[in-house]
């Protein structure tokens, strides 16, 4: 009855404290000038801070009788996400300082939050595991393919990458905690609970990041179908992250998915290897403390 956890036993969850922005601040349209692309990633990443708060204390709020090798994982996954809490919540206020009102895709990010903490702590757990898978792939097709941050300013590709990395490599945590809470369930159960807790996830994450942008553009002066074209000319068709990530989502629901099926560490390695040779003075990667 109880699924296995496909997480590589050699893997370790190394917290990178770095700070991104803040002397070289992004400028409104910091992603290659282009307003449909900038909002994308603004409209995600104002999201984050409040977002991953709530993954971590879903997580943490599962982790009684965990195995030791998961509950050390649980410690690095808190580190980074924390971590990245407190880097996004600096890139965002470059962005209200470039011009935006962030209040009102926080108000709906606010919204969703709180009708998910009304439910059972469970369901927590299951829309942080479906969306961290989301997370997971879209940081994966952002490191593997380099169109997606073409153009963008050194400052702000240097903490989108640095972000996909630790989402890759905490890609388990979650969904390792979620079949330790529920091991004692029947596997039916935990497939139905989990499809149907993604599919909702997925049409709120999509629709809500999309009107978040929609927002961002017609900030910008731009309205109407210009700016639906243009975004979902971004989003679907170039570069398409959306409909690039879309058959590594659907992967999610066939039996026998864990995160780790598709072992991508090369581009955490690839990643390193970069970093070691172009990293500023100052600039170290150092593993963090480790919250307790
Ligand atoms: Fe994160
Ligand atoms: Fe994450």
């Amino acid at each position: 009855m109880n699924a296995a956890s496909m997480t590589p036993v050699n893997l370790t969850i190394t917290p990178r404290d770095r700070r991104f922005a803040r002397e070289s601040k992004p400028g409104r349209w910091w992603h290659g000038g282009d307003p449909y692309a900038t909002a994308f990633y603004n409209a995600l990443s104002a999201t984050f801070p409040k977002g991953e708060a709530f993954f971590v204390e879903a997580v943490r709020n599962h982790r009684e009788g965990a195995p030791a090798k998961l509950a050390e994982e649980i410690k690095g996954f808190t580190t980074q996400e924390v971590i990245h809490s407190r880097e996004h919540d600096a890139f965002n206020k470059a962005a209200i300082e470039a011009g935006y009102d962030l209040g009102p895709l926080d108000q709906k990010v606010q919204f969703r939050l709180d009708f998910i903490r009304s439910k059972p702590p469970i369901a927590s757990l299951a829309s942080t595991m479906a969306l961290e898978h989301f997370t997971a792939i879209f940081a994966h097709e952002l490191l593997a393919d380099p169109r997606h941050l073409a153009g963008a300013e050194p400052e702000a590709q240097a903490l989108w990458r640095w972000h996909s990395v630790e989402e890759i490599e905490h890609k388990g945590v979650a969904y390792d905690t979620w079949l330790h809470a529920t091991r004692h369930w029947p596997r039916s159960k935990r497939w139905k609970v989990k499809a149907k807790v993604m599919l909702i996830a997925a049409r709120n994450f999509t629709l809500d990041r999309t009107l978040g942008a929609i927002e961002l553009l017609r900030q910008d002066g731009i309205t109407g179908p210009r700016a639906w074209f243009g975004l979902l000319w971004f989003m679907w068709v170039r570069p398409g992250m959306m409909r690039k990530i879309f058959s590594a989502w659907a992967k999610f629901f066939l039996p026998g998915f864990h995160p780790w099926n598709d072992d991508d560490r090369h581009l955490i390695a690839r990643y390193e290897a970069t970093v070691a040779k172009t990293a500023e003075p100052g600039r170290t990667v150092r593993r963090a403390r480790q919250a307790a």
